[in-house]
């Protein structure tokens, strides 16, 4: 098999480099140090620059489609370190927390941190098993259940809006928090998913993470958390954002004029027609190249999860693929206890339409060679 030095990473849930908005960013950084306020590079307050909230609230609502005020939000340094903070805020070592399952694998991380007992449930193809959760409520009283809900990480499932409705069921009937990483939200290829959970803040116990990483860019390090005035107070009150002085307060100033001249959203109206082509050459590749293997084409965000029938373990399979010059995260990484061994999860954000070809026929290449 030849030795291939280009991999083709699948793995790589990011955008690739030419996606980034460099110059809307040095348009917007410009006219942010224009007006000369010098309260820009100061300690500022925990809830993050009034201006900036109400500029985002403006956005979301737009984007959104339900009405968000700046007093719902809070300003944090993207979803990741968000959802650190609601573990420091809302769970203590050894709670049990509820997580889909499959899940995004790096929350696991964040989970194993903080020393919870994971507990995954159920997802089909309408999103979280209700049946299953409340199964579970019967044996545990988990902290929070993380959740995301519209173009899942990895399986792309997005949940109904029925099944929403029964989530914030369950959740009001049990008081039980619901975490939700809704990073992809606003990442559809043409059809709008149900309203975010963050609809139902002030209904129902729900912290909505939103984050600038997946439609603007990443190493911004900039979100939100959006919920009711008492979590939100909970949220405020950690000594993190107590000592910082809110969070990215400096990049969130620049990111009020991003939105304020409109670059935002055109940012985000670029990036969805190009994922959408993206994940179209991918999902034809697979089939042409693979019709044996099944998956789900996915109506938005970044990933295909697929099922390889041939292959007893993606993760055994790994490094023969990656001899063969492309790479994936085996589905065993998304479980809270060792499923979706045959699972692999591809994303088609890094790569323009002949890489991602050219990953598929790698992948068929290295499929036939482990079948050997
Ligand atoms: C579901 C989910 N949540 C959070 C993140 C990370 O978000 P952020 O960059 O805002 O920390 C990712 C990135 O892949 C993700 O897929």
């Amino acid at each position: 098999m030849t030795l291939h030095t280009n991999l083709i990473n699948f793995g790589r849930g990011q955008p690739s480099l030419s996606l980034l908005p460099l110059s809307a960013w040095r348009t917007a950084t410009d006219h942010c140090l224009a007006q000369g306020d010098a309260a820009l590079l100061q300690y500022g307050i925990e809830e993050g620059d009034a201006g900036f909230r109400h500029s985002l609230a403006q956005f979301l609502s737009r984007r959104y489609v339900i009405p968000v005020t700046a007093a719902e939000l809070v300003v944090s340094a993207g979803a990741s370190q968000a959802l650190d903070l609601v573990c420091t805020r809302f769970a203590r070592r050894g709670d049990t927390i509820f997580v889909e399952e499959p899940t995004y694998f790096l929350a696991l991380e964040i989970f194993r941190d903080h020393g919870l007992q994971v507990v995954g449930i159920p997802i089909d193809e309408d999103g979280i098993s209700i049946e299953a959760l409340q199964h579970a409520l019967v044996h545990h009283r988990p902290a929070f259940l993380y959740t995301v809900p519209s173009f899942q990480n990895p399986s792309g499932t997005t949940m109904t809006a029925a099944r929403r409705e029964q989530l914030m069921a369950v959740s009001q009937a049990h008081d039980l928090l619901i975490v939700a990483d809704e990073v992809y939200q606003l990442l559809d290829f043409g059809t709008a998913p149900p309203p975010p959970l963050a609809a139902h803040c002030h209904s129902a116990r729900v912290l909505s993470l939103g984050s600038f990483s997946k439609i603007c860019a990443p190493g911004l390090r900039l979100g939100w958390i959006q919920g009711a005035p008492a979590p939100l107070h909970t949220i405020m009150q950690s000594g993190v954002v107590q000592s910082g002085g809110g969070l990215s307060s400096f990049v969130s100033g620049v990111m009020r004029s991003c939105i304020d001249l409109g670059l935002a959203d055109a940012v985000l109206d670029g990036l969805r027609p190009v994922y959408a082509e993206r994940s179209a050459v991918l999902c034809r590749a697979l089939r042409e190249l693979l019709p044996a293997v099944t998956f789900v084409e996915p109506a938005g965000g970044y990933f295909v999860w697929a099922q390889l029938p041939t292959v007893r373990s993606a993760a055994e399979f790994l490094p023969v693929a990656r001899a063969g010059g492309v790479s994936f995260h085996a589905g065993v990484r998304f479980s809270s206890g060792g499923g979706f061994a045959q699972h692999i999860r591809l994303s088609f954000a890094h790569y323009e339409a002949p890489e991602l070809e050219e990953g598929v026929r790698r992948l068929a290449r290295a499929l036939t060679a482990s079948a050997a």
